[in-house]
């Protein structure tokens, strides 16, 4: 029934987070975060925009598949192709829900769409009606609202509820509002729209000027119902409005805003840690609600006076966004019983195998140091337990560097389909001679976007994670390696990334090279 003070949250961590500068998630990883955000109860996963490539669209249909609790969503131009394809993305979807956006600012239908105002009420017509012949349930989308005529969002407001669709959203496209404006901008729309019961409002922020969650916050004190947004913010330039955030927000301040969610907020920590592992994209220790210092009381003052009353310096407990707030130091001396706990508490769901074989490594790690932390246990599920795959998957058998006062050498020997490929290079330093050495066994020579290795603790003996993204004819990709060797990480991870470039090359249903394993034994 329809709850005129229950807001929505809509999930697009998998659409416009994923479109953040180097994040590229392959259709297990998102169909795995898919899984998490169901349990965790959003109300809509924007799964993707299937006329985008085949690998979105397959993404999409995935998801759609697999996911039977909540809304799927695909996004759509208002041309007819992108609808259509969305709409068969969606088929299989229990709850179907296709998004239709266009542009509604002066400056985007000047410049960017070249299309008269009446022209855009045409576009929107033509979209909607035709993604609501096809889909039950239809968003409408202005595009760059935030910085559009009021009159004009209104009359394409209109159009669209009068073609079919009953979800209406504001973007702020560009992060440019500012609370108090966006409240009165959206009232002024709501107002004007006069829709008939049943039609919502959606906001969809984004975080130029560290405003989107205020932003989100104002259009729902204005009448909003629906919340756009994504897993730690993630998304192009300054991200979206995180969910974290606006829920928290919500719940914490009930008494100020006085609307109910269903948003199970102790899956928050769980799955913010789970889309920093497979996006790659860290999360600030300082982060609200979900930053591993968001808990933590250093100055003794606080410290004194949450012992004696929480309190005094906490407005949300840990437990409540599924943070534990103990630290439990766990080492060689631990059973397999605390060591599942821990892996639990992470968020983490290991089959018996799965368990047993982190176990092992856990214990292999606890004798080359003194103590093991909650980074490193995430590092080895992540590296040793969820590594995707892929059709052509390399693994590192060995390697020797030399480093000189001058340049440095590296010998790498890969296994293939049980082959051994070995090669040798020379570079400027251990990493980079062995990344050469790497590419000459591959026979592609994919280029280093980013590389960066970070201790996973911050102790001298820590697992050290290196992370390095690859391009290579369009596709990139992200590989990880932990070690208590950095060059040993380094290696790893380049390897990890060559198996994840042939992974999202198959499930974009494209081919690196037309070598693929085959040539590369030659
Ligand atoms: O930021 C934006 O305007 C969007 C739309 C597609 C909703 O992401
Ligand atoms: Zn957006």
């Amino acid at each position: 029934m329809f709850d005129p003070n229950r807001v929505c949250f809509f999930d697009t961590t998998l659409r416009d987070g994923e479109q953040a500068a180097g994040v590229n998630l392959n259709s297990a990883e998102k169909l795995q975060i898919a899984k998490q955000l169901e349990k965790m109860r959003v109300d809509v996963i924007e799964a993707g925009f299937p006329a985008a490539s085949p690998g979105d669209f397959k993404c999409v249909q995935d998801i759609a598949r697999e996911i039977k609790q909540i809304s799927v969503c695909g996004l759509a131009r208002t041309r007819e192709g992108d609808i259509r394809a969305a709409a068969q993305a969606l088929t299989q979807a229990e709850f179907p829900r296709l998004h239709v956006f266009i542009a509604t600012s002066p400056i985007h239908m000047e410049h960017k769409l070249k299309l008269t105002q009446d022209e855009v009420l045409a576009e929107i017509r033509f979209g909607v009606s035709l993604a609501r012949s096809l889909v039950q349930e239809v968003e409408f989308s202005g595009e760059d609202a935030s910085r559009s005529d009021p009159d004009f969002l209104i009359k394409a407001f209109k159009v669209a509820v009068e073609a079919g669709a009953t979800i209406l959203n504001i973007p702020d496209t560009v992060g440019y509002a500012t609370p108090e404006e966006f409240y009165l901008f959206c009232r002024e729309v709501i107002l004007g729209v006069e829709a008939k019961e049943g039609v919502i409002f959606s906001v969809h922020a984004h975080n130029d000027l560290g405003l989107a969650a205020a932003n989100s916050l104002a259009a729902i004190r204005a009448g909003v119902r629906q919340v756009e947004g994504t897993i730690n913010g993630m998304g192009e330039r300054g991200g979206n409005s995180a969910i974290e955030e606006v829920v928290m927000a919500l719940k914490t301040r009930a008494d100020f805003y006085g609307v109910t969610v269903n948003l199970d907020t102790k899956k928050l920590y769980p799955v913010s840690r789970l889309v920093a592992r497979l996006s790659g994209v860290a999360v600030p220790p300082n982060k609200a609600v979900v930053g591993s210092n968001a808990f933590a009381h250093e100055a003794g003052i606080h410290q004194h006076g949450v012992m004696a009353k929480r309190e005094t310096y906490e407005i949300m407990r840990a437990e409540d966004v599924g943070c534990t707030p103990a630290v439990m130091v766990l080492g060689k001396h631990s059973g397999r019983h605390a060591f599942r706990a821990r892996v639990e508490s992470l968020g983490y769901n290991l089959d018996e195998v799965q368990l047993t074989k982190a176990f092992e490594i856990f214990k292999r790690l606890c004798d080359e140091k003194k103590e093991t932390t909650d980074a490193d246990i995430e590092t080895i599920i992540a590296d040793e337990i969820f590594a995707v795959t892929p059709e052509f998957h390399y693994e590192l058998k060995d390697y020797t560097v030399h480093v000189g006062s001058g340049l440095a050498a590296a010998a790498v020997s890969l296994i293939l389909n049980n082959q051994e490929l070995k090669d040798a290079a020379t570079g400027n330093g251990p990493v980079d001679a062995a990344y050469l050495a790497i590419k000459r066994i591959i026979k592609i020579e994919p280029k280093v976007e980013s590389y960066r290795v970070v201790a996973a603790t911050d102790r001298s003996d820590a697992l050290g994670e290196a992370q390095v993204v690859l391009s290579y004819k369009g596709l990139q990709a992200q590989g990880r390696g932990a070690s208590t060797d950095v060059i040993k990480a380094s290696v790893k991870a380049y390897v990890n990334a060559v198996n994840r470039l042939y992974s999202v090359a198959a499930a974009r249903g494209e081919s690196l090279n037309g070598l693929n394993g085959k040539a590369a034994k030659a």
